[in-house]
């Protein structure tokens, strides 16, 4: 008789935001006249900009026609997509990345999770408490033992290691995913120091890294010395050009890294060409044109006006003098809700209609906070915003 995969008893009874969007349908169903404004899940609202459409639209027409047609695509990826991110690694970050070091795909998310193929079970997993919940649950579907590193107002939601610190794979976020908070390149030289005395592989999920404002911070590990002999990077293009429903990311393996005497990079490629067929063509195009100049500049307008809401949300809560953090480097802001995260979450979708996401759905030390997005228009933020002011001014 077949057997299940019993690792998977161990996650919670459903992914946190189909959880969040669960309880919203609940709460419509029994309110149908309620007009709910979500600041929960980090979707875009702001639409594809000209240029990735009409580079869409022109791929698409060349998959139409006999002698422009294409099939299976290059393992990888497309060179022409490859070559434009491996100039903007140049640009953005200063850092060399070769075009084989990069993988094409169809999300951050995909990546993160498949990238636990590469690992035995036996390995020490360590994630920083509260964080993105895919890089738990991808590892306790594997059945692997996850340490956490815990992250408070007190170390700015940005914990380091310790000597004594146990870890073979370390799971960082910067900007981070939900605090908003970005590590500062002295700290990633720690991270990157442990992890190569330790041994052990940091994933890095830079999906965020678009939203850093700020110069002096990092935008991708490899500005680090250090870096590309123990570190793997994965970005989206899901927030950056509004790539949500789209779909493409893209993973930079360095062939620095090698493991038993395995290259990470050759066995990543084995594990994709086996079980991935690639983006399609046309969406690679599509994300080649998100970093021509043109295209480029009109992902950072809709990246400006996502900051502009954020500024917003903070400037509310600065008003209604309530504790927050992020939404300066990122597009999340994070808050003290100083009840239950779930309790909160309820009330407000109850008192205000608004709909954020429970702290504690990024693990234990996010209760009793709560995470609200600058993706939502700036007309339903203002609303969202004007429904919270009144709320706790009652
Ligand atoms: C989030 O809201 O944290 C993200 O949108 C989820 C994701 O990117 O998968």
């Amino acid at each position: 008789m077949v057997k299940l995969n019993t690792n998977f008893r161990n996650l919670k009874e459903s992914y946190l935001f189909s959880g969040v969007a669960r309880r919203i349908r609940e709460f419509k169903a029994a309110n149908p006249s309620a007009d709910i404004i979500r600041l929960s899940i980090g979707d875009v609202t702001r639409p594809l900009t000209a240029p990735v459409v009409d580079a869409l639209v022109k791929a698409s027409k060349e998959m139409g026609v006999a002698e422009t047609f294409r099939g299976y695509g290059d393992e990888q990826g497309y060179g022409f997509l490859q070559l434009k991110i491996k100039e903007y690694y140049q640009k953005t970050a200063n850092v060399t990345v070769e075009q084989d070091e990069i993988f094409i795909s169809d999300g951050a998310k995909s990546d993160i999770g498949n990238f636990t193929d590469m690992f035995d079970t036996d390995n020490i997993v360590l994630v920083p408490d509260p964080v993105y919940p895919v890089y738990v649950d991808s590892n306790l579907m594997d059945g692997r033992k996850i340490v956490y590193i815990q992250g408070c107002e007190a170390n700015g939601f940005l914990p380091l290691p310790e000597e004594k610190t146990q870890a073979d794979i370390i799971y960082l976020c910067s900007p981070n995913n939900p605090t908003g908070a970005v590590y500062t390149r002295e700290q990633l030289k720690v991270w990157v120091d442990f992890a190569l005395k330790k041994g052990a592989i940091i994933l890095f999920d830079a999906a965020y890294e678009s939203f850093i404002s700020d110069s002096s911070l990092p935008r991708s590990i490899f500005e680090v010395e250090g870096a590309k002999d123990c570190a793997v990077e994965f970005c989206s293009l899901s927030k950056t050009a509004g790539f949500t429903g789209t779909r493409c990311g893209y993973t930079v393996v360095p062939k620095n890294i090698v493991v038993d005497g395995v290259s990470l990079n050759r066995m990543w490629l084995r594990r994709q060409t086996t079980k991935f067929n690639g983006t399609s063509y046309i969406v690679q195009r599509g994300a080649e044109a998100v970093f021509t100049s043109e295209g480029y500049a009109s992902c950072r307008q809709s990246i400006a006006y996502y900051m502009e809401n954020a500024r917003m949300i903070a400037s509310t809560l600065d008003k209604l003098g309530i504790w927050h953090t992020g939404g300066v480097n990122s597009p999340y802001i994070w808050l003290r809700c100083g009840m239950d995260s779930w309790d909160y979450f309820d009330y407000l979708l109850r008192e205000a209609n608004v709909a954020g996401t429970p702290g504690s759905g990024f693990g234990k030390c996010g209760e009793g906070y709560f995470r609200l997005t600058a993706f939502n228009t700036k007309e339903r933020t203002a609303e969202a915003l004007a429904r919270i002011a009144a709320l706790y001014n009652r």
